[in-house]
């Protein structure tokens, strides 16, 4: 079998996705295995490590045994052994790299949100489109194995017509010295680019979208419940970005879904994320690997009355969905689809214009939080 060298310019891979997610479980795992079987030939990405710290490449060039590094983005564009660019920096750092990557004429894909703004997000897109170059963002929830079960109920109709959904997110991110905080403290400052709204919403959007066929309108509030939290080096600092958002979000058929997505919550649920839907036929309840669904047939008929002690559980009589294939890491599944997208030109409807959508629920979202009022979201 022939093998084909992919050459892939990875930048922001000390960080905390590039490294774990992207590099570990996606790029050094294909390599590991001896390259990703696509038709008749093996394809085998070979990364070019960028970012800002020799040292650290360096690190992790060598715990991956990866000997390809570079300070120099400007130069590793240049290269044409690298026809591929992925970008997992900081969000304010990618909007100007993708942008240098795209005018260099490589194919692109990148963490989400693509773009801190939604006008840059579309032109990034345009760019990446009228420069006919490949392009991708990372919609790794839509890859859970939980969510991909739910996909199949609602794809074969099982569910019937969605009335209503709701998503519950989050997790306590510890803001004092009780525990070291879970993430990046520039997640908490605006100025840096952090927020809920922006980091989440993305998620959101492509989730609706591409389970529920789309969304007609929101309506949100957001806070920052906790002002003040401690960084990396255990230092104060003033949380400027919103740590908590609520929304209701009306879909292009009508159903409503209601989100709550918060860094503030002790979750008393099955997962950190957890979305039901109620359908005409069926109700479903999905979190990050498993899926359950009660159809009308299997459907308790509660009576109200609180005198007394409920009889039935209501969590009894749900029916849990197998997995149709071995499960494997989200982003892995997202980086075989992209690769074999580049090589075997297969259909890969996660593009930067999909992404941009995510950036522009972001900012409706935000501006329904600014006017306190409901805003359409208009088709891009
Ligand atoms: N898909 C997901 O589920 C998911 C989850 C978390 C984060 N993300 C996205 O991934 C990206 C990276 O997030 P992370 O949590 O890995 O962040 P991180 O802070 O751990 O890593 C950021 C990376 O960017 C680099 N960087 C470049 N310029 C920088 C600057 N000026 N300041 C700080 N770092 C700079 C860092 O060296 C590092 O490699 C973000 O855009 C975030 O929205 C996606």
């Amino acid at each position: 079998m022939s093998t084909r060298r992919v050459g892939i310019i990875m930048n922001g891979v000390t960080g905390r996705m590039g490294r774990n997610q992207h590099l570990a479980r996606s790029i050094a795992a294909i390599r590991a295995e001896g390259g990703l079987r696509l038709g008749g030939e093996l394809v085998m990405p070979d990364p070019l490590l960028v970012g800002r710290d020799e040292g650290r490449l360096r690190e992790l060039g060598e715990q991956f045994d990866i000997t390809a590094l570079t300070t120099d983005l400007d130069g590793a564009l240049r290269d044409p052994d690298y026809p591929v660019y992925f970008d997992a920096q900081t969000t304010q750092g990618r909007e100007r790299a993708l942008s240098m990557a795209i005018e260099a004429g490589k194919d692109c894909y990148c963490e989400k949100p693509s773009a801190t703004s939604s006008s840059v997000a579309l032109a990034l897109a345009q760019q990446a489109e009228r420069a006919g170059v490949r392009n991708g963002v990372v919609q790794d929830k839509l890859f859970l194995p939980g969510l991909l079960k739910l996909a199949h109920l609602l794809e074969s109709g099982t569910l019937g017509e969605v009335l209503s959904a709701s998503i519950e997110f989050g997790y306590w991110v510890f803001p004092d010295h009780i525990g070291a905080a879970q993430r990046p403290s520039w997640n908490y400052r605006a100025e840096d680019g952090g927020g809920i709204v922006l980091d989440m919403f993305c998620h959101f959007r492509y989730l609706l979208d591409h389970l529920f066929g789309g969304v007609r309108a929101v309506v949100a509030r957001a806070a920052t419940k906790i002002p003040e939290r401690v960084d990396e080096q255990l230092r104060r600092y003033r949380a400027t970005a919103e740590d908590d958002a609520t929304a209701l979000v009306e879909l292009a058929n009508g159903g409503i879904v209601t989100i709550h997505a918060s860094w503030c919550v002790r979750p008393y649920r099955d997962d950190l994320f957890v979305l039901k839907v109620d359908g005409t036929k069926a109700s479903a309840v999905a979190d990050l690997r498993r899926c359950r669904f009660q159809p009308g047939e299997a459907t308790p008929r509660f009576t109200w009355n609180p005198d007394l002690p409920q009889e039935l559980d209501p969590r009894e009589a749900w029916i849990e969905v197998p997995a149709r294939a071995p499960v494997q890491n989200a982003f892995r599944y997202q980086w075989e689809r992209f690769l074999a997208h580049l090589v075997a030109d297969e259909p890969f409807p996660w593009s930067l214009r999909d992404g941009a959508r995510g950036v522009q629920f972001a900012e409706l979202a935000a501006e329904s939080i600014a006017e306190r009022r409901f805003v359409e979201v208009p088709e891009w």
